[in-house]
């Protein structure tokens, strides 16, 4: 299958980074074509922990990896990512093609950004403080400064110049918070780009020619579709679009050049940050999971919110994302548990609701109607085969399966790179 995208078909962290290093292995080229830094893609091999937030997963296994004109990119996050990488004997820097129609973070969008979350007070959106909102302001306000418009420094001067005075006035008489010194930035910028100036090219052309000529493209979405602008919990949202169709603009190729769409799902679910999550556990439950789930933001360090699986959730992903097959992660971390309620349905205002709400007020009424099935009270880490799988665990997949409306083809049972199962 020439081309591949791995979607998160919840509120993120499902374990993506897991399923694109797996599929990596049979991959030429992986691409990221949505967010920035507010993601964190983790994968263990052996003791060593791996957590990437912008650099695409290939990378861990040398893999020509691009970070495409969809995304938002903080120069010093990537460089601080190089770095750190590199020192335990990962090549990023030859490995990477970054697209010269990615947008940058620059310090103001931070500022920006602290200051409208505390402005919010208590309807703040909890986000990773990253500056990705204000970046992607920015883009659609049409005064972003891209990845190519570093390669002129006349332009870039006059481009910031313009920039960065609108951004002290917004900073000073509106936010009263600490302004920048455009100076400062533009000198930042020159350095970064004798850095990685080598690795900025059109990175659709990349993609193009790597899917005509047969190869294996996987495009690595970030976040979850919950989290998408459009279709999730607006405005509990993140400000890109995760979804399997970004890949057409973020990546830049027509949509008929892929060939599959591949879910990954929690076999329960996890948010981070604010907004409605219908099937939240009390903490009491919850924290029997949060530990051997990993259950911790991989950007930001917060305890993550746990929850049932949600059906309305994974189904609503698997319609708008044409997801064909799906990669259930964690289904080890319910190993414990003698029952496991899954989410079938909502109620709201009495009636039966048929498809998750795109309005949050109505969301927020909704309560989940719950299935409970029996379950397999065992470890199942060391499971490498579907056939091996508790009777009860097979049961659960298949109840999964019926109600999201897609197959199963990958189980993953535990953080290691090994522990996973094809089906
Ligand atoms: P991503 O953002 O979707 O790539 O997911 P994250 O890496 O942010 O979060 C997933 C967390 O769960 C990480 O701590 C992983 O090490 C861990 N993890 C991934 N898959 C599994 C699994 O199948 N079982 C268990 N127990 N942990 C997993
Ligand atoms: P990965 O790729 C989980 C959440 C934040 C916040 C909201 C907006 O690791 O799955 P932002 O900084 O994007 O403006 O924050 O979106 N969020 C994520 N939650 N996993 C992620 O990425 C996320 N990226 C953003 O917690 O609620
Ligand atoms: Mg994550």
């Amino acid at each position: 299958m020439p081309a591949t995208v791995v979607v998160g078909s919840q509120w993120g962290d499902e374990g993506k980074g897991r399923v694109v290093d797996l599929l990596a292995a049979e991959a030429d080229v992986v691409a990221r074509y949505n967010g920035g830094g507010n993601a964190g893609h983790t994968v263990w091999v052996g003791d060593q922990k791996y957590a990437v937030h912008l650099v695409p997963m290939g990378v861990l296994r040398g893999k020509l990896s691009l970070l495409g004109a969809g995304m938002v990119i903080d120069l010093n996050v990537l460089l601080e990512e190089e770095s750190e990488l590199g020192s335990r004997g990962i090549p990023v820097r030859g490995n990477i093609r970054i697209s010269e129609n990615a947008h940058l973070i620059l310090p103001y969008h931070r500022l920006i950004e602290a200051a409208e979350e505390e402005r919010r007070g208590k309807h703040a959106i909890g986000t990773t403080r990253r500056g990705i909102g204000p970046a992607y302001e920015d883009k659609a306000a049409r005064r972003g400064i891209r990845m190519g418009d570093l390669r002129d420094p006349d332009a870039l001067a006059e481009k910031l110049d313009a920039v960065v005075n609108y951004k002290n006035l917004l900073l000073k008489n509106v936010y009263k918070a600490r302004t920048v010194d455009r100076d400062e930035i533009y000198r930042a910028l020159r350095v970064m780009w004798d850095h990685f100036g080598e690795a900025v090219c059109d990175t659709s052309l990349i993609v193009q020619e790597a899917v005509e000529g047969g190869q294996h493209v996987l495009f690595e979405g970030a976040h979850g579709t919950m989290l998408d602008i459009d279709w999730g919990t607006y405005p509990y949202v993140t400000s890109s679009n995760p979804l399997s169709g970004e890949v057409v603009a973020g990546a830049g190729i027509g949509p008929k050049a892929i060939d599959r769409v591949v879910g990954a799902a929690k076999a329960y679910t996890s948010r981070v940050g604010l907004g409605p999550f219908p099937t939240e556990l009390e903490e009491s439950v919850a924290q029997k999971m949060r530990e051997p789930g990993g259950e911790f933001g991989s950007t930001t360090g917060r305890a993550r919110r746990i929850g049932w699986f949600d059906a309305m959730v994974v189904r609503k992903s698997v319609r708008l994302n044409g997801i064909e097959s799906l990669a259930i992660t964690h289904l080890d971390v319910l190993g414990p548990f003698e029952e496991i309620p899954v989410c079938v349905g909502y109620r709201c205002d009495g009636e039966d609701v048929s498809d998750f709400p795109n309005q949050i007020e109505m969301l927020m009424r909704c309560e989940p109607v719950y299935e409970t099935l029996p379950g397999w009270q065992s470890d199942i880490s060391h499971v490498r085969k579907f056939a091996d799988l508790p009777q009860n665990a097979k049961a659960y997949l298949k109840r999964i399966e019926e109600l999201v409306g897609a197959p199963v083809s990958q189980v993953l049972v535990g953080r290691q790179r090994d522990q996973s199962i094809l089906v």
